[in-house]
């Protein structure tokens, strides 16, 4: 997906424009605009194999993250607690996957596309994955140093954005739901729906909650580090055309 379709009918002068002002804004779009990136076969055929977990699937509980992995299994370093993870599934905890940016071959073009648009900034895909309406979600939090694209491919997502009080310590990255009135104050409540896109500034408060039913978003945390790193190589490699070619 080439960026100006991601961004349409936002331009590019115009886009960057608003991410120098560093505002949070959304991109609505036609309800199936992020439909071809991601199908619910491929996330489940990912999400069941169990071989490549250098970076497990995450369970978002009681406003955090965890993994539910096993590292005492003869032939693997980390091997998912299944039954686990489908216990909390079923107990409406939320879930997430980090280093997904080669999902798919199109998640993988598009991600190119952004390293590429932005030059110098690395971008991952962390897909959210709720599978019962209202289930957990981080507590309100705010990224560093990544700015953030996040899409909605399949259902909506309940979004609220604050700004916070000069008394929260600047370690602090989250806060919990008793202590908002404290430190942080709503500026934006909002809903995004399926094929709606946001652009988030890095250091920004936010709450994220699916109340209206299951949901896919692909966050697209991206910057540019101090030290040098090599482009992630992403190319997709033709297995079965190249051995059905049989030469
Ligand atoms: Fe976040």
């Amino acid at each position: 997906m080439k960026f100006s379709e991601l961004i349409a009918p936002v331009k590019m002068p115009e886009f960057k424009k608003k991410i120098l002002a560093g505002e949070t804004f959304v991109i609505k779009g036609k309800k199936k605009k992020f439909s071809h990136l991601i199908s619910l076969a491929e996330i489940e055929a990912v999400l069941n194999n169990g071989c490549n977990t250098n970076l497990p699937v995450e369970m978002i509980v009681k406003g955090g993250r965890g993994t539910v992995a096993d590292t005492n299994i003869l032939w693997a370093p980390v091997s998912l607690r299944k039954k686990e993870i489908l216990q909390l599934i079923n107990e409406k905890n939320s879930m997430l996957m980090r280093n997904m940016s080669q999902i798919t071959p199109r998640v993988a073009a598009m991600i190119d596309e952004i390293e590429t648009v932005f030059e110098g900034a690395h971008a991952d895909v962390h897909l959210y994955m709720s599978l019962k309406k209202s289930s957990s979600g981080y507590n309100a939090h705010r990224d560093r140093p990544q700015h953030k694209l996040y899409l909605q491919v399949i259902g909506s997502t309940m979004w609220k954005v604050f700004s916070h009080s000069n008394d929260l310590d600047d370690e602090i990255v989250s806060v919990k739901e008793e202590d908002e009135w404290r430190y942080l104050k709503q500026e934006k409540e909002f809903t995004l729906e399926a094929g709606d896109m946001l652009y988030m500034p890095p250091a920004t408060f936010h709450k994220v909650r699916n109340e209206d039913g299951p949901r896919i978003s692909l966050s697209i945390p991206f910057y540019v580090p101090e030290k040098p790193y090599n482009r992630m190589d992403r190319t997709y490699i033709p297995f079965k055309k190249i051995f059905e070619s049989r030469s």
